[in-house]
């Protein structure tokens, strides 16, 4: 008889991509199909984000919550970032969970069902070259992970601590697997690390030298690939050998995420990015001249900002400003610092915080910034002429929808054929942030 697995799933895509596994390992081991409904469900696994302070202090009282409708004998696990964090605590304050999985011990999830109380957390184990069961179906994009961990240590950031140190998984392991979600019809694939064009830094096993745009390069052959993604390149290793794979391959979609965090070179510093506010904007030019000599002005790029870290004046959110002006950003994500326990900020003297109405104050300032620039960059979208890969198809409302590869979300009038296919669209309209258009040509 199957059982019934209820995931809740919050963070980055990494997390999205652990709950895959879990599902995948989960249903072929131990025969759990999903349910939307944590009323139905045998199983109740919460996979969460550490990130910021918020959603983790939300996590007792979401147990709570679940334990109390949950059916009679029905587990409930804590997976992800602050099962990594709070490890045997999560259980000593809830009694009602059952067992308690770190981020970097996803593997371990048949195990752990099985051993009550179980606490696995540890952030040495290396899960780097276990290969996970398939997912029973496959859309038209897939995630893929290239490396765990992350070996920086930015002063603000708690995924050190939760995922341990980087290390990459292994370059035959991730063309099998791509060359097997290919043949199951996947097109997209969103290659994943908290540092991508890292990757090649360390293996756990012998490992002939490769890096990141090399290991592009070798996806892109796979053939029915037709899209690559990754998130997020760390604006420090965007040497012009990556810069020059990104703008001459085709397949590789002509967005990026680069975050900045700040602009402000004195913050950056503070932050211990490793660049500054001139090695960003520099970085930024040649990525658009590159692109541009290739013939694609239309490069999308995306980026996370924190605002309101400690010592941060003025004029430093000024240079923020000034950034985000000077790049024009296609879509911003951006937050309010939140202090995180183990991280080298997370002491920082009071006389250097910032007062929580100013950081609010700049948060706003941003992000009617960003709106009023993206508002203008839609209207140069008009006429343009993108490759999409269509994703939604609504045949009687007579609309579909999907992203060109520069990552702006379209949706299509005359689309006439079946989620996949990847059409050319003439932009004819935009509204605020959102475009719209018409198929001029079939693939
Ligand atoms: N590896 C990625 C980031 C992963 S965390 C990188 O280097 O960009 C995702 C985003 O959360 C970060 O880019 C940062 O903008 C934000 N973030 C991380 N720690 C934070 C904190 N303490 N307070 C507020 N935002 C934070
Ligand atoms: Fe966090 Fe910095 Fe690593 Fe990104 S690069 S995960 S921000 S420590
Ligand atoms: Fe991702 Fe949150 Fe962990 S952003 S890496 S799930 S702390």
């Amino acid at each position: 008889m199957t059982k019934k697995l209820y995931i809740q799933t919050l963070g980055c895509a990494m997390n999205e991509r652990d709950s895959e596994h879990i599902i995948a390992e989960l249903a072929q081991k131990e025969r759990y199909d999903l349910t939307d409904d944590p009323k139905q469900a045998d199983l109740i696994l919460i996979n969460t984000c550490s990130v910021r302070e918020k959603p983790e202090r939300k996590l007792f009282s979401e147990i709570g919550q679940f334990a109390l409708h949950k059916k009679q004998g029905a587990k409930i696990g804590v997976c992800g970032c602050t099962a990594s964090h709070l490890g045997g605590e999560i259980i000593k304050k809830s009694p009602h969970v059952d067992f308690v999985l770190g981020a970097r011990n996803t593997s371990k999830i048949t195990q752990v069902l099985h051993t009550p109380k179980a606490v696995e957390v540890d952030i040495d184990y290396d899960d780097s070259t276990y290969v996970f069961a398939s997912p029973q179906t496959m859309g038209i994009k897939a995630l893929l992970n290239i490396s765990i961990g992350c070996d920086k240590k930015c002063s603000y950031c708690i995924v050190p601590f939760t995922r341990g140190k980087e290390i990459s998984i292994p370059q035959d392991l991730l063309l099998n697997e791509a060359r097997k979600l290919a043949a199951k019809g996947v097109k997209e694939l969103l290659l994943l690390g908290q540092n991508v064009n890292n990757y090649g830094v360390r293996f756990s096993v012998p490992h002939e030298k490769v890096d990141f745009a090399t290991l592009l390069h070798n996806l892109s052959e796979i053939d029915g690939i037709e899209r690559l993604r990754f998130t997020s390149p760390h604006p420090l290793h965007m040497n012009d050998e990556f810069l020059a794979e990104f703008a001459r391959n085709p397949k590789i979609c002509k967005s990026i995420h680069i975050p900045l965090q700040s602009g402000s070179s004195k913050i950056l510093k503070a932050m211990k990015r490793g660049y500054t506010k001139e090695w960003y904007l520099e970085r930024v030019a040649k990525l658009r001249e590159f692109c541009a000599r290739e013939g694609r002005e239309d490069v999308g790029i995306s980026t996370d900002i924190i605002v309101g870290f400690p010592g941060e004046s003025d004029a430093d959110f000024e240079d923020t400003l000034d950034v985000a002006r000077q790049v024009r950003f296609d879509t911003m994500y951006s937050f309010i610092y939140s202090p995180r326990p183990h991280t080298s900020a997370y002491n920082t003297e009071s006389s250097l915080l910032v007062d929580s109405e100013v950081a609010k104050e700049r948060l706003a300032t941003l992000q009617n910034l960003h709106r009023e620039i993206l508002a203008q960059k839609s209207q140069d979208e008009i006429g343009r002429v993108v490759e999409v890969l269509v994703e939604n198809h609504h045949k009687q409302e007579r609309w579909s929808e999907g992203r060109s590869d520069h990552n702006r979300l379209i949706k299509i009038g005359n689309f006439v054929g079946d989620i996949g296919e990847i059409v050319r669209v003439k932009i004819t309209n935009a509204q605020g942030g959102s475009l719209s258009g018409e198929v001029i040509a079939y693939a």
